[in-house]
């Protein structure tokens, strides 16, 4: 197995269930550090029960991520599957974004069976509603929106806080909802600078002395909203600027990234043991499923827009 993209909190977990299942169903386990670039570079070792023991808790990824652009040239794939036939080994797990997802797909072109794993904080992946880590990522937007409305309210100033999630807005809707943000931008809904105005001048007139926005990172960005806004309102709002940025990709993963990533570690080995390569394991309705990993590629999945209307009403 190996990890892949950026890092997610609950990635140590999955790694961890596929180690213990894949040995407990009388499977040899390897892994590889740091990715398709590891993969590449032939570092792959056999793993043991023992070497993953205390990985439940902890976040990041401990085998090493990387983006790993040589993977989409001609000969990696290839040259990848090939390394992994002549460590005798019989299938892939991938643990992932759409990205890594597509490298896999290429890798499994030539003969090696694969399993994917949903592993990132953006929660963008068609065919799961839930990816791992973006649990975690959302308590970690929460808990900065709480400790900004400390500030916030102490100064009567304007925060605009700016969200990963890369070009869609889950991250910002979820997060900034549990963090009782008053204004949520996101890619998905259109919005104005504007209109934004216009919102935060309707909670001065109500007496709101102070604002929390969330602004999705593929909405546009905070610093350019932030100075807009300033810029117009001079003695309204005092605004500052705030970027969690890869805060939101580590700590502690929640219950939820733990239990969900270990059930998607065993859900890989089953796949892979059920010679049922080429698919994504992750989450619909409450169930577990595997979905064509080819599928999984087709993103990014939409949000759910009843949630960002109640948005609009909660704020
Ligand atoms: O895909 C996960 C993610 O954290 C996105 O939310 C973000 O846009 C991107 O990765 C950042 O990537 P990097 O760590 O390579 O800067």
């Amino acid at each position: 197995m190996l990890t892949s993209g950026g890092d997610s909190p609950g990635m140590n977990a999955a790694v961890r269930a596929v180690v213990r299942v894949g040995i407990a169903r009388g499977l040899k386990v390897f892994w590889v550090q740091r990715g398709f670039s590891g993969l590449l570079a032939g570092d792959i070792a056999e793993v043991g029960r023992k070497d993953v023991s205390g990985w439940m808790q902890l976040g990041g990824s401990k085998i090493g991520c990387a983006r790993c652009p040589e993977m989409f040239e001609d000969h990696a794939p290839l040259a990848a599957a090939n390394i992994l036939k002549r460590r005798e080994i019989d299938g892939l797990v991938v643990i992932g974004g759409e990205g890594s997802f597509r490298g896999a797909l290429k890798i499994a072109e030539h003969g090696m069976p694969v399993a994917g794993l949903p592993g990132t904080i953006d929660n963008d992946i068609p065919g799961t509603e839930r990816t791992i880590g973006f649990d975690t990522a959302c308590d970690t937007l929460a808990d900065c929106l709480g400790k900004l409305r400390d500030t916030a309210a102490s100064h009567n100033r304007t925060f605009v806080v700016e969200a990963m999630g890369s070009n869609t807005g889950w991250l910002a809707l979820y997060g900034g909802i549990a963090g009782g943000a008053d204004v949520i931008l996101i890619p998905e809904i259109p919005w104005s600078k504007e209109e934004v105005l216009e919102r935060l001048m309707q909670r001065v007139a109500n007496k709101k002395t102070f604002h929390l926005v969330v602004i999705s990172e593929g909405a546009g960005r905070c610093t350019d909203l932030a100075g807009w806004l300033q810029a117009q309102t001079p003695d309204e709002l005092e605004v500052r600027v705030t970027i969690p940025g890869h805060i939101q990709r580590g700590g502690t993963p929640s219950t939820t990234d733990r239990l969900f990533a270990s059930r998607c570690g065993q859900g890989a080995v089953e796949a892979l043991l059920g010679n049922r390569g080429g698919v994504m394991v992750g989450e619909q309705k409450g169930r577990m499923v595997e979905v064509p990993l080819e599928s999984a590629t087709q993103g990014p999945r939409s949000i759910d827009r009843k949630l960002y209307e109640l948005a609009l009403v909660l704020a």
